[in-house]
C-alpha cells in the first residue's frame, strides 16, 4: 500500500517473472487467475517478458492448454470486448508441465525449463509458485519444491528471487494450519510468503480504512457507545455448482467464514493502525482477531446456526439440492450456510455483538458489512409511526457487491406541513465516482505479490486467531448428533433458526 497520496508506478515496479501455477486445470485459474492476467497485460501492467507454467495431472499439449486457458479468458473475463491480440500475446506465453503433485520427477522438468529460461534473459528472474491445487496437495507440492530447489531460484542460494502464494482453505483446523506453516516456513521465509485472502483486496474493504480514519466524522462514534450491532454478510445466489469435489468436506465455515468474513470483520473493528504500512496494518488486523472472544459448547449451540440447501424451483427451474450437485454424497452433513454471532473483548467493542451470515442458493447475491448505530430516543420525535420506527434508519453499510460502494440510511423530513419522516438513503458508488477503474481482488493480489508488498495478504497469526474459533465449533458439531438437513429452501435467506438467532436480541437481519 502507497504510504501517501501518491500513486505507485506500477510499471518500474514489476520486473519480467516467471509463475507457476499448480492446480492449472482447476477452477481457480480459468476463472480468477487468467483473466487476471491477461487484464493486467490489456492494461500494460505487466512486462513483455514473463513465463506462466501450468502444473496439473492431466495430460495435455501446451497447445491444449493454451487453448483452455483462452476460452477461460474469453468466458470470465469482466472485459466483454476481448482484445485477441492481446489474448495470444498471454496465450503464447503459456506452457504447460504435466505431473502428480506427490512425484518429484515433474518438479526438475520445470527446474530445467526455468533455467533455460533465465538463460535466455541472461538473469535470474523472480519465480512465483501459486498454489491453485486442492489443499490436500500442499504438503507434497511445498515437500517438492524444497526438494527439487525450486524453492531457491536459479541456484544463487538467496530466497530473493522466489515468491510462493497460497490459496485457502489454509488447513482444515488449527491443528493442519500449523502443520502447514511449519512446512511452509521450513521452506520460505516470512517475506516469501503470501497468504491469500481475496476479501482483503477487495476495494470497498480496503476502503473502510480511508472512511473510517480519513473522516473525522464517525471514528468517534465507532464504538460500544454508539453503535448497537454490527452485520457482515457474504450471502451467494449460487450453488456449488462444479466445485463439489472440493467443497464437500470443507463446508462455508472454513470456506469463507474462516477467511472473508473475518478479513471484513477485522478491517471494520480493528484500531487505527500507526502508518499506512505493511507491518502496521497486519499487526492492527491481527490484534483485534485476537481478541474476538471464543465460544463455550453451550454458546455455539445457541449462538451459531448451520444449514444446507434443500432442492427446490426458482423461475421455472428445477434447483439441486446441495445433496444432489455432482461429486457430492448423497448423505452430506457439509454445511452450505453458517450464522453466528460474536464479540469482541476490548474496551471498544465490548458487549456489540456482531453477527455473520453467509450462504450458498441464498435469495440474492449479496456481500456487505452493515454498522447500526444506536437509536436516540428524542423527545421531539417520539412515537414514530411504526414503519418508520421499524425501518433501517441510522444504518452505514458498506456494499462489496453488488455495486461497490458505501450508504448511509437516516430519516428526513418530508416536504410539506407538519414533521412527516421518511427513510432516506446518502450513497456513493465507485462506478458513479470513479467508473470502473478499480482492480479486481486477483489483479490486485498479482499485482501486489509482484511488487513484493504483503500488506493485502493474510498472517500465521491472523489465521491462528480464526482457526481457534472455527476448530472450537466444529469440534462442537462432530459431538452433536447428525445435523437434521437439508434444512433451507433455494432462494431463501437460509434456515428459520438462523432468524432466530438475531430475533431473540430483539433485533433483525438489515439484508431481508
Ligand atoms: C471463494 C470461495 O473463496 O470466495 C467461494 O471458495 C465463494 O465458495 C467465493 O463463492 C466468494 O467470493 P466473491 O469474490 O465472489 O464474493
Amino acid at each position: 500500500m502507497p504510504t501517501s497520496n501518491t500513486p505507485i508506478d506500477i510499471n518500474q515496479s514489476i520486473h519480467p517473472f516467471v509463475m507457476v501455477i499448480f492446480g492449472a486445470t482447476g477452477d481457480l485459474t480459468a476463472r480468477k487467475l487468467m483473466p487476471a492476467l491477461y487484464n493486467l497485460l490489456a492494461n500494460g501492467i505487466l512486462p513483455d517478458n514473463f513465463l506462466v507454467v501450468g502444473f496439473a495431472r492431466r495430460s495435455l499439449s501446451h497447445d491444449q492448454f493454451r487453448s483452455m486457458m483462452k476460452e477461460a479468458v474469453v468466458k470470465y473475463s469482466k472485459d466483454q470486448n476481448i482484445n485477441y491480440r492481446i489474448l495470444l500475446k498471454l496465450t503464447n506465453n503459456l506452457y504447460y508441465q504435466q505431473g502428480f503433485f506427490e512425484e518429484i520427477t515433474p518438479y526438475k522438468e520445470v527446474v530445467k525449463h526455468l533455467l533455460a529460461f533465465d538463460k535466455d534473459r541472461g538473469a535470474c528472474i523472480t519465480r512465483f509458485f501459486y498454489l491453485a491445487a486442492p489443499p490436500v496437495n500442499y504438503p507434497s507440492i511445498l515437500k517438492n519444491l524444497l526438494q527439487s530447489k525450486l524453492s531457491e531460484g536459479c541456484g544463487q542460494g538467496s530466497g530473493r528471487w522466489t515468491r510462493v502464494l497460497i490459496e485457502k482453505p489454509f488447513g482444515k483446523d488449527m491443528e493442519t494450519a500449523k502443520k502447514l506453516e511449519e512446512q511452509l516456513s521450513n521452506t520460505f521465509t516470512e517475506k516469501q510468503i503470501y497468504r491469500i485472502d481475496h476479501y482483503l483486496a477487495k476495494e470497498i474493504v480496503q476502503n473502510i480504512l480511508a472512511f473510517r480514519f480519513a473522516n473525522s466524522i464517525f471514528e468517534n462514534i465507532w464504538n460500544k457507545d454508539h453503535i448497537d450491532n454490527i452485520q457482515i454478510s457474504l450471502m451467494e445466489a449460487g450453488g456449488v455448482g462444479e466445485r463439489g469435489a472440493f467443497y464437500e468436506g470443507v463446508g462455508v465455515l472454513k470456506d469463507v467464514v474462516q477467511n472473508h468474513l473475518m478479513a471484513m470483520l477485522a478491517f471494520t473493528a480493528m484500531e487505527q493502525p500507526k502508518k499506512l504500512d505493511v507491518e502496521s496494518i497486519r499487526t492492527e488486523r491481527v490484534k483485534v482477531l485476537q481478541k474476538i472472544r471464543r465460544l463455550t459448547p453451550g454458546e455455539i449451540k445457541a449462538n451459531v446456526v448451520r444449514g444446507q440447501y434443500s432442492s427446490g424451483a426458482l423461475n421455472g427451474h428445477k434447483i439441486h439440492a446441495y445433496r444432489e450437485e455432482k461429486n457430492v454424497d448423497s448423505a452430506s452433513q457439509t454445511e452450505t450456510f453458517a450464522a453466528l454471532k460474536l464479540f469482541i473483548d476490548n474496551p471498544r467493542w465490548q458487549g456489540i455483538p456482531i453477527y455473520l451470515r453467509t450462504g450458498k442458493r441464498m435469495a440474492k447475491s449479496v456481500a456487505r458489512i452493515s454498522v447500526q448505530f444506536k437509536k436516540v430516543h428524542n423527545a421531539l420525535f417520539q412515537n414514530l409511526p411504526p414503519d418508520v420506527e421499524r425501518s433501517h434508519h441510522d444504518v452505514l453499510t458498506f456494499r462489496i457487491h453488488p455495486r461497490p460502494g458505501i450508504s448511509l440510511q437516516m430519516l428526513a423530513k418530508e416536504p410539506g406541513l407538519g414533521f412527516s419522516l421518511k427513510n432516506v438513503k446518502m450513497d456513493f458508488s465507485y462506478e458513479n465516482v470513479f467508473g470502473m477503474q478499480t482492480f479486481d481482488s486477483y489483479e490486485r493480489l498479482l499485482l501486489d505479490s509482484m511488487i513484493g508488498d504483503q500488506t493485502l495478504f493474510a498472517t500465521n497469526a491472523g489465521f491462528n486467531a480464526t482457526w481457534s474459533l472455527v476448530t472450537d465449533i466444529l469440534n462442537v458439531w462432530g459431538k452433536e448428533s447428525t445435523p437434521k438437513f437439508p434444512n433451507y429452501k433455494p432462494g431463501s435467506w437460509g434456515p428459520h433458526e438462523a432468524d432466530l438467532l438475531i430475533k431473540k436480541d430483539g433485533r433483525y437481519w438489515l439484508l431481508h
